[in-house]
């Protein structure tokens, strides 16, 4: 079975309680088990993680690296600002999908209009809530 890691990155522990209108009511745990059983169901075994700390996402991603792995990864607010995870995915020796919840670039927000991580995905899937997990995962099992 091929290994997929699921990386998330800062404030997605908070997944259920965090701004639900935008994010919906999934809780990080829930996401976890739906992403193991889509990815069981896809021939993947999928490891899901979560940190608010950059320099733990720097680790898994450099691991990643080593390791060979492919890579589903939400960075979070690091996604627009971030060029130490930028040089990190930049070294990814896998496939890497890039996945946010909601849609960055129709948020109101100008700074969520850029994206490190993007130069580096073979795909961004964004707005489609916990599915966009799912759809990344499918990426990956025909990659
Ligand atoms: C996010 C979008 C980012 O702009 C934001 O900082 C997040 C979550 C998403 O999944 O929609 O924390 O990556």
């Amino acid at each position: 079975m091929t290994k997929v890691l699921v990386l998330n990155g800062p404030n997605l522990g908070r997944l259920g309680k965090r701004q639900p209108e935008i994010y919906g009511h999934t809780t990080h745990a829930e996401l976890a088990e739906l992403c193991t059983g889509w990815g069981a169901d896809l021939g993947l075994e999928v490891e899901v993680r979560q940190t608010n700390h950059e320099g733990q996402m720097l680790d898994w991603l450099n691991a990643a690296a080593d390791d060979g792995l492919p890579v589903v990864l939400n960075a979070a607010a690091w996604t627009h600002y971030s060029y130490a995870i930028f040089d990190a995915c930049a070294q990814l020796t896998a496939p890497l999908v890039e996945v946010h919840i909601s849609d960055p670039h129709q948020r109101p927000e100008e700074f969520r209009h850029t994206s490190v991580v993007t130069p580096y995905a073979v795909e961004v899937i964004a707005g489609h809530g916990i599915d966009g997990y799912r759809m990344a995962l499918e990426v990956l099992a025909r990659a």
